[in-house]
């Protein structure tokens, strides 16, 4: 971090949602390619903006066409898109918005990293911590493979593509997301539904 930098103070949490009548926060979507994280997530959008919410969405393959696009999928690529995103995310959560993300996000580490930086007081100490809701979309590997919409699991067991995760990348799968979809045995309508009332359960659609 740069040295001879002031932190400047600006409205509070809770002020700011007063004004704009919307709690923000983050729905953190998890999983492997393929498994649906993307479609579940765009649907969730969708249904938040038609309950005239603002929410809105970050995603993998989009995010690393600008502010990502020098990242690739090294460890170290992956560890420093997670923590951007993260970042990005909590300013759209902070400005009252629902962030939405859909990243595989394959590190227990980075994912944990993200919740942390979420928890952290904002510039008002009366300050909430902003919720971080991580929502795994679990599938088999095999179904994913089987689905392959963009033909990366064929080029990466051919040798095309290196680091690919599942085949030879690691994905550590959360072992207490707040939802877990098998989206295998679910239909998007469905984990949206039950994403939908995860969150009118915890108070946080108002
Ligand atoms: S990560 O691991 O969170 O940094 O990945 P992410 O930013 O979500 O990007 C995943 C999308 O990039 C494409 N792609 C790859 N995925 C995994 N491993 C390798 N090596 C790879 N190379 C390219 C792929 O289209 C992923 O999109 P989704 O939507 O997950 O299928």
């Amino acid at each position: 971090m740069a040295t001879n930098i002031t932190w400047h103070p600006s409205l509070s949490r809770s002020e700011r949602n007063t004004y704009r009548k919307q709690r923000g926060f983050t729905i953190w979507f998890t999983g492997l390619s393929a498994s649906g994280k993307s479609t579940i997530a765009t649907a969730l959008e969708q249904h938040l903006l038609h309950l005239g919410l603002a929410a809105y969405r970050l995603d993998g393959d989009n995010v690393r066409f600008g502010l990502n696009k020098d990242l690739g999928f090294d460890e170290k690529s992956r560890n420093e898109n997670i923590r951007r995103i993260a970042e990005v995310a909590k300013l759209f959560a902070d400005s009252s918005t629902i962030a939405i993300t859909s990243f595989i996000s394959p590190y227990k580490a980075d994912r944990e990293t993200a919740r942390a930086l979420h928890a952290l007081p904002g510039v008002s100490p009366e300050d909430e911590a902003l919720p971080f809701i991580e929502v795994y979309v679990d599938i088999p590997i095999e179904v994913a493979e089987a689905r392959d919409p963009k033909g990366l699991y064929k080029k990466a067991r051919e040798g095309k593509i290196p680091e690919f995760t599942g085949i030879s990348a690691p994905y550590e799968a959360p072992e207490e997301p707040e939802i877990l979809i098998k989206s295998h045995e679910t239909s998007v309508e469905d984990a949206v539904r039950e994403i939908v009332a995860y969150l009118e359960k915890k108070g946080l659609l108002r």
